[in-house]
């Protein structure tokens, strides 16, 4: 077998009966490594039996020739079944050269997308004088949670990928506003708050299912599980999961990572006020499996330090 493998052979022709192993025995064993396609087998029998001759062709052979032998008619089906088998050689190149391009390019396409979706989540964080590490590090706790509330791998991978996109809307967020030093008025306020809406507009009605969901992290990481968030006001469970796992990765992150105006908050006081929150800001369940997961939310902090 391992000459077989080491060598070229394009078809075998064997005797039914031969010293050591059979025609048939050989066969079974060749079947194991070769299709009929990749290597035909042609045997050569002298028994005119028809029962040994649909063995031979039930056991895998390509066909048979009866002793004694006509040297025409075995030119001919060893022309034949060549043919065929390099037709199939060939359609199995062509295929396997296919599918190495298409994996090429779908792999260039995600690492596009992918690098699209980074950049285009930096530039909302950027004009809030947030670094790039900020949406890294969201785009991480939320993987965290999602992973860990049993989200399927499709879901958490989206989520990992377009948590980091929910402040997109401050884009549209007026300077005097977002960069205005102490507190903002009541209509400032409500004008920052529009960048949910901004957000969701810019990102709306796309067929992508990546694009789908940042959307809906961009309209909902500021709903709170009480109902008193915004932009909608919605409520426990009809906020979206995405929504609600993205709310608490970026408190948290807020928390405890410095800001302009800010020191950060020590890690102690940044979980308590998390489980303080549970039932009002956030939902119970998520904060049960943040608690759980402090030190997997630890290593991405450390990774992904300023
Ligand atoms: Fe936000
Ligand atoms: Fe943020």
């Amino acid at each position: 077998m391992t000459h077989l493998e080491a060598s070229e052979y394009d078809l075998l022709l064997l005797d039914f009966e031969m010293p050591h192993l059979s025609g048939l025995e050989v066969t079974t064993l060749v079947r194991e490594k070769f299709s009929s396609h990749e290597l035909p087998i042609i045997i050569i029998t002298g028994s005119q039996n028809i029962e040994n001759r649909n063995q031979v062709l039930s056991g895998g052979a390509n066909d048979y020739v009866n002793k004694p032998i006509d040297p025409v008619e075995v030119a001919l089906r060893v022309k034949n079944l060549l043919s065929i088998s390099e037709s199939y050689k060939l359609q199995r190149r062509l295929n396997d050269e296919l599918e190495l391009r298409v994996a090429q390019r779908t792999a260039e396409l995600e690492r596009f997308t992918e690098s699209l979706i980074n950049r285009l989540s930096m530039a909302g964080e950027l004009r809030d004088n947030e670094t790039g590490q900020h949406v890294i590090r969201v785009g991480q706790y939320a993987r965290v949670l999602a992973e860990e509330i049993g989200l399927p791998s499709e879901l958490v991978y989206m989520i990992e990928k377009t948590a980091p996109m929910h402040d997109i809307g401050k884009i549209g967020i007026p300077d005097s506003i977002l960069h205005k030093q102490g507190r903002l008025t009541e209509e400032e306020r409500e004008v920052m708050n529009g960048h949910t809406l901004y957000g969701s507009q810019l990102l709306g009605d796309d067929p992508s299912m990546l694009i789908q969901m940042a959307q809906s992290i961009a309209a909902s990481h500021h709903e709170k599980w009480d109902g008193s968030g915004y932009c909608k006001g919605l409520s426990g469970e009809s906020i979206p999961i995405e929504g609600r796992i993205t709310a608490i990765a970026d408190v948290f992150d807020a928390l405890t990572m410095e800001r302009p105006y800010k020191k950060p908050w020590p890690l102690d006081d940044a979980i308590k006020y998390i489980s303080d929150e549970a039932g009002t800001s956030f939902d119970p369940t998520l904060v049960e499996v943040f608690n759980k997961n402090i030190d997997r939310f630890l290593a991405v902090k450390e990774k992904y330090s300023d």
